[in-house]
């Protein structure tokens, strides 16, 4: 049974955006232990396109093959004893979407409308009924406009690498700091200087900027915000 003493059982809509390596996901399921909502992890959908398109041998940039195999595509969360795998038409692909190719290949399909499109319909359809923590790019400027809270969660490209690499060599990753850092620079650039959707805080969001904060301390100030926000 999830706590939900930090949120008085309301269901908010809450949305997390930022670039790689901001701390969004470890943050996003603190966040939503705490309040007793689902967390959702788009960029994991966007993985989940970016893998079945290498598998079908699909470009990255062949607009007609990527629709052809959305059309066709059920990707969906299954909750598991470590948190919530990403299933492909039945298949869990959980471990096989966090490399650094498939990162570079996500925010190359996801400059793509057909995919963006596909993903909309598909993230909208999981906002439903609320009492989630939504984590992305574009959450809160354009998949949840409306949406009842609004973080921006940035820090420095150097702590940012910093964080990939200690992930990835947990992972037995053999990147060096240097590698990551700038894969970081060019995810950063694709993901803000797209046409659709780009990277960027909606006007209404709340910036935290993490860099020189512990995970406990962000979670805390963002708790902070919902209780005000309950509160009104
Ligand atoms: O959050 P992540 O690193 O797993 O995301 C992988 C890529 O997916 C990221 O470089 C850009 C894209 N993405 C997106 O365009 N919109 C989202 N809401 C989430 C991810």
């Amino acid at each position: 049974m999830k706590n939900q003493s930090d949120s008085g059982g309301k269901l908010l809509l809450i949305t997390i955006d930022g670039p790689a390596g901001a701390g969004k996901t470890t943050v996003s399921r603190m966040l939503s232990d705490r309040l007793g909502y689902k967390y959702i992890d788009t960029g994991s959908l966007y993985r989940g396109v970016a893998r079945e398109a290498k598998k079908a041998g699909i470009g990255h940039d062949d607009d007609a093959g990527l629709e052809m195999l959305c059309g066709s595509l059920r990707l969906e969360f299954v909750q598991d004893t470590d948190g919530p795998h990403l299933f492909s038409n039945g298949f869990d692909i959980n471990g096989e979407i966090r490399t650094p190719e498939m990162s570079m290949l996500a925010s190359a399909v996801s400059a793509r409308p057909v995919v963006r499109k596909y993903l909309l319909t598909l993230q909208r359809e999981l906002g439903k009924g609320k009492g989630a923590v939504f984590e992305g790019r574009d959450m809160g400027t354009v998949v949840f406009p409306g949406a009842d809270i609004k973080f921006y969660l940035n820090a420095s490209v150097k702590t940012r690498a910093i964080r990939r690499y200690k992930e990835l060599s947990d992972k037995k990753d053999s990147s060096t700091i240097e590698e990551i850092e700038r894969d970081i620079r060019r995810r950063d650039e694709n993901d803000s200087t797209r046409t659709l959707a780009p990277l960027k805080p909606a006007e209404d969001a709340i910036k935290i900027d993490s860099t020189d904060l512990d995970v406990e301390f962000v979670v805390n100030l963002m708790i902070s915000h919902v209780q005000k926000h309950l509160m009104q």
